[in-house]
């Protein structure tokens, strides 16, 4: 090992205790077939921890089958603990660890349909289920907010009755539990709206109970937005207080995201969606393709990708709380890691890199790569609609039949 960075010494997290500070950030990998994980997503996440990634991050895990939002999304349920056990064993196995992103979409509903209003922080029109029929969506009452906590809850179990060694509720980009933190969705007068404070009342409570639950054994995650960068959403000041929040009840770490999957994709990912890439994968949808066009149109003029783009905000979180916490947004090269390491953060999330290149932690680690070959051109994204499953387009395509087989077949 030529490298001698903090990045490469161990953390705690809660509980466990990680070998280096990368984290495969979650990224939905499309590899479930009518909500069972498959072979290909095995493969996916061996990869990442032969590859050098002291904890993978399985995206997307429904915790409810209305809380999903793609009709072949992973949920939860006793029936697939056997195929995610297949996939936590088989990390485990390249020495590295595994957490669930556990999900709720809520009204966020852009590709199923869901009998009933969904629920979310307000009711009102939704506008994120139009195109599949989920015209209206109602607040959320005392009686659905015990239900969301207890499939949380539930979820939480199963994740480490299979294995998992950490879990990742998702408190970001416009799912459920962002729909109360954000002021974009939540028009509460109750103790749920209004201040920071208050709209982050009830993720802090799902996360106290799953804390409760399963805290002694697992790390319970929370990935946030810094911001949703757009003209009345959540700032990095409202992030400050959403993460003394989580402090409080309970958090072992903070993944810092941004943005939101229907105002502001641009945000999220630093830099414009690739439209080109999204009508290919489109061909054959012209909602699809109308709904991607749409949510792109509030992409600021000339935007172009800037490596650590949330640098700013998150410095603004790390100075506000005392948790371990990941920096991620645009990390592209072993100086960035640094960075972030001077500048306080505990571990590095990464996604797109990772996709280009799995090995990437042990190529920094030998010093054989100090800069990805990632060109940031987000093609990798509309991939989450491929078959085969996510990948990145300089790479070669992935082996479809994988990704027909469940992960726990022989
Ligand atoms: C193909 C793709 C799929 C993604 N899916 C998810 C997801 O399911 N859950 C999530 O929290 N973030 C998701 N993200 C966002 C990433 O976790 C991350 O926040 C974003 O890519 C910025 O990090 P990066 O600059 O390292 O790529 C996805 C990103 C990509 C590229």
């Amino acid at each position: 090992m030529t490298e001698q960075s903090l990045a490469f010494s161990p953390l705690t997290v809660g509980p466990i205790e990680l070998s280096n500070r990368f984290i495969k950030s979650g990224a939905n990998e499309n590899m479930y077939r009518e909500g069972y994980p498959t072979k290909a997503l095995l493969k996916h996440h061996r990869d990442l921890a032969a590859g050098g990634i002291a904890l993978t991050t399985l995206a997307y895990a429904a915790v409810a089958k209305v809380g999903r939002t793609l009709p072949d999304q992973l949920w939860l349920r006793p029936d697939v603990v056997p195929h995610l056990k297949a996939i936590t064993n088989a990390v485990h196995a390249e020495g590295g660890k595994i957490s669930l992103q556990l999900t709720h979409g809520g009204s966020f509903v852009t590709s199923i349909f869901v009998p009933h209003r969904t629920i979310s922080a307000s009711g009102g029109l939704n506008v994120a289920g139009l195109f599949h029929g989920n015209f209206f969506q109602r607040a959320m009452n005392e009686k659905d907010m015990a239900l969301v906590t207890s499939q949380f809850v539930d979820g939480a179990r199963l994740a480490r009755e299979a294995g998992f060694d950490a879990v990742e509720l998702h408190m970001g980009h416009g799912y459920l539990l962002n729909q109360f933190i954000s002021p974009l969705s939540n028009r509460r007068s109750d103790e749920y709206g209004g201040s920071a404070e208050n709209r982050v009342r009830f993720p802090a409570r799902v996360l106290r109970a799953v804390k409760e639950a399963v805290g002694s054994d697992m790390a319970v995650v929370a990935k946030i937005n810094v911001a949703d960068g757009v003209r009345r959403g959540a700032t990095a000041d409202d992030a400050v207080v959403t993460a003394q929040a989580l402090e409080a009840a309970g958090a072992d770490m903070l993944v810092l995201s941004g943005g939101r999957n229907v105002e502001s994709t641009w945000f999220m990912f630093g830099s414009p969606m690739n439209q080109e890439e999204f009508a290919k994968v489109f061909r054959h949808q012209p909602l699809q393709r109308l709904l991607m066009k749409a949510a792109a149109a509030g992409t600021p003029k000339g935007l172009q990708f800037k490596e650590m783009y949330f640098e700013e905000y998150s410095k603004k979180v790390r100075a506000g709380v005392k948790l371990p916490l990941a920096y991620l947004g645009g990390i592209k090269s072993i100086d960035n890691v640094n960075k972030a390491m001077d500048e306080g953060f505990d571990a590095v999330a990464m996604a797109r890199v990772l996709l280009h290149d799995p090995a990437l932690v042990n190529k920094f680690r030998d010093d054989s790569v100090r800069q990805s070959g990632c060109t940031s051109c987000n093609a990798c994204i509309p991939q989450i609609y491929n078959r085969a499953g996510t990948y990145c387009v300089l790479n070669p395509p992935n082996d479809p039949a994988l990704n027909e087989i469940r992960a726990g077949e022989r």
